[in-house]
């Protein structure tokens, strides 16, 4: 239709994607046979079904499962380059991707597989598609401050290929105060910092993510339009918001699409952006989050292009090439 044609074609940056999140089940299967492993799934079909959540921890439990199947740099890079495909078929520009080292060390995987892996993914989509990237390392928040150090530590010699750092996983009796100094040791190596809160979470933890870790960008930031007050402040201040419609479906975050509120926080002030969170997971990347929104929500192509044009005013981009991309 016209307006598929419309948002497929509006120039976008993609904020909120984990990579890992990014594994369709027929990339885990064949992942899975060339690094002769059983998987707990007879088919692609059994799979996708078991794709049924109720809340972050039942989607968290099985994404962690899949990423099992991810064994070598090079599967890290065939994850990565399948991604960046959809991406230029979604007309992604830019792209600001999560990892989740944790998912990997834990397992016995050396550091340097699954970002050696994803750093040569990334450099072949810049030859194939001229989409320009950034990398943000994820600490796991379930686990604890020292690990979250020892990963950092982990990921000194590869700083310069790193963007900024990221907090994920269960976001409930995780706040982000349990992370305040190695957020802090990551601010002080120049780094950016970015935060989920109030997917599940509280405004009380938005606040904290503000305040304690000095956040740059809020990924997701639901819960924040419960606090009058902290919508003001991240409304003035212009902090971005990575939302994630079909995710917030997906993990009943929100009731239905119909029930989405990304129209009410541009309505607020507030510098909201589309993005896709886990694609293989949630039924759809960024385009079709475009889409679900667009009609679930009746959005106007004037909002429309808002929400793309906020994805390039949140990006980490240098003014210059910022404004080549506005
Ligand atoms: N890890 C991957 N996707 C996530 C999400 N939506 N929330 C928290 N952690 C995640
Ligand atoms: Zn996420």
């Amino acid at each position: 239709t016209d307006l598929d044609h419309f948002i497929t074609h509006l120039p976008k940056a993609e904020l909120h994607l984990h990579i890992e999140g990014s594994l369709e089940p027929e990339l885990m299967f064949s992942l899975a046979k060339r690094n002769r492993l059983d998987l707990p799934f007879k088919s692609v079909e059994e799979i996708r079904a078991a794709y049924n959540f109720s809340n972050l921890q039942d989607f968290l439990d099985i994404y962690y499962a899949g990423a099992q199947a991810l064994r070598t740099e090079e599967d890290f890079r065939d994850l990565t380059t399948a991604y960046f495909d959809r991406a230029a078929a979604d007309g992604v520009l830019h792209a600001e991707i999560f990892f989740d080292p944790q998912t990997h060390t834990d397992r016995g995987l050396p550091f340097s597989v699954a970002i050696e892996g994803i750093l040569a993914g990334l450099a072949e989509a810049k030859a194939k598609h001229g989409i320009t990237s950034e990398l943000i390392l994820c600490f796991l928040r379930h686990l604890d401050e020292e690990a979250a150090f020892a990963t950092f530590r982990a990921a000194e010699p590869w700083l310069n290929h790193i963007k900024g750092v990221g907090l994920d996983s269960s976001e409930l009796g995780h706040p982000p105060h349990k992370f305040a100094r190695v957020f802090a040791a990551a601010g002080a190596a120049g780094l950016k910092r970015v935060a989920h809160a109030g997917e599940e979470g509280p405004a009380a933890y938005v606040r904290e993510a503000l305040d304690v870790l000095h956040i740059d960008r809020l990924d997701h930031g639901n819960h924040a339009l419960d606090d009058d007050a902290l919508v003001r402040e991240l409304a003035e201040r212009q902090i971005t918001l990575t939302v994630c419609p079909l995710s917030n479906v997906r993990l009943c975050v929100v009731p239905d699409i119909s029930a989405h509120p990304i129209d009410t926080m541009l309505a607020k002030g507030l510098r909201a952006t589309v993005n896709s969170d886990d694609p293989a997971y949630f039924g759809g990347y960024v385009g079709e989050n475009f889409k679900a929104v667009a009609r679930g929500r009746k959005l106007s192509r004037e909002q429309l292009v808002t929400l793309a044009r906020n994805s390039f005013l949140g990006a980490f981009l240098d003014d210059a090439t910022r404004q080549d991309y506005l």
